[in-house]
């Protein structure tokens, strides 16, 4: 049967380093209000004043990628991109990185999911492998927030939580009797929910779609979250997902090796292992160092924690899973070859 495999990842993480403090300068905002709330110590943004596009990063992290699997760009048979911070309007950040990679015709798609982004990506990859229309895969994970953030007190409970970075995963179809790769996959979403966490501008449904007077006077081109209501909503639809994916696969939850929950909050990912009664070495965290970097923030988590040894023996079962923007929820059970 054939199994979709993780042949290797990487990571791109910007060079600017922008602390708690760096950010108390700037709003009304402090080091110990982010920590408490979120956990985030720092984030990284791209350098000021230049022109870096989420395709960009995604370049970067895709090359560790492709040279980590022995790959040539040539190789891939498809591009997954998840982004909520693309290069351009249109065309998609896919594209882009096709370009940048130097190839004329590999197909290219992008995904519009948020922080489910790379969860959408790779269950969409494991779809293309197991029916045949792809084998060799290039998932991208890619955000440049910060030049999107309302960077006065008015946007401070958002603009805080949000780092730029990228991951990418090369993922390969082998024909295999082991009970490996991708286990299983769960998606949802609710678009009940779109308005508790958004970006409206520019809008297509307005009938001028970027009206000059909602840039100069309102927010309406940065994000904004109806924050506590995401967190009760994240705490109800992750364990949900995970129950699901038990039942789904019937592995028992205490033979998961290593969780990867989105990086959105760090007090909603320590309630969630509480809440399902898990090891807290098991649930794996970086959004201290990097803050939310949406649809980057599973591949990178899992990219650190390969760099560190901490997954990748045969064997190994790791549970990706998140929740955020659309709503958009899911998880994906995994287990190492
Ligand atoms: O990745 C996508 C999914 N996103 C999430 O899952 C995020 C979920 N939500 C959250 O992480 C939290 O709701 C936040 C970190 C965004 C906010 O934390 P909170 O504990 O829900 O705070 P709050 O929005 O209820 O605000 C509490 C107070 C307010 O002041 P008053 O009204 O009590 O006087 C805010 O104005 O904290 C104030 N506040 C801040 N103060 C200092 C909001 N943001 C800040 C800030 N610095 N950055």
């Amino acid at each position: 049967m054939k199994r979709t495999i993780i042949r290797s990842t990487g990571k791109a993480i910007p060079s600017r380093l922008v602390t708690n403090d760096d950010l108390a300068e700037i709003m009304d905002t402090s080091d110990e209000w982010i920590r408490q709330r979120t956990g985030i110590e720092q984030r990284y943004w791209i350098p000021e004043g230049v022109e870096m596009g989420a395709s960009d990063l995604g370049l970067e992290a895709s090359k560790i990628a492709l040279e980590r699997a022995g790959w040539k760009p040539e190789d891939l048979d498809f591009i997954i991109f998840a982004t909520l911070s693309p290069d351009i309007t249109f065309p998609g950040s896919g594209c882009l990185l096709q370009h940048k990679l130097g190839l004329k015709s590999t197909p290219a798609l992008d995904v519009r999911q948020q922080c489910t982004g790379f969860l959408y990506s790779l269950a969409t990859a494991d779809s293309y492998i197991k029916s045949g229309l792809a084998n060799k895969i290039l998932i991208v994970g890619a955000e440049v927030h910060s030049t999107g953030l309302d960077k006065s007190t008015r946007g401070r409970d958002v603009t805080v939580i949000f780092g730029d970075g990228a991951g990418a995963c090369c993922v390969e179809g082998v024909e295999t009797d082991e009970d490996a790769g991708v286990l299983a996959s769960v998606l949802h979403a609710d678009g009940g929910g779109a308005e508790a966490l958004m970006v409206e501008l520019p809008a297509s449904r307005l009938p001028d779609r970027l009206p000059l007077d909602a840039i100069n006077n309102t927010a309406r081109h940065y994000p904004v979250m109806n924050g506590s209501f995401v967190f009760k909503q994240a705490l109800r639809k992750l364990p949900e997902v995970t129950k699901e994916i038990l039942t789904k696969t019937g592995v028992p939850i205490d033979k998961i090796d290593m969780f990867f929950p989105h990086q959105a909050n760090l007090r909603i990912n320590q309630a969630y292992q509480q809440l399902m009664k898990i090891d807290e070495k098991k649930v794996f965290n970086n959004i201290q160092k990097y803050g939310n970097t949406t649809a980057a923030s599973i591949p990178i988590a899992l990219d650190e924690a390969m760099e560190k040894n901490l997954v990748g023996k045969k064997g190994d079962t790791i549970f990706l899973f998140g929740f955020g923007a659309g709503f958009t929820w899911g998880g994906i059970l995994y287990r190492f070859m």
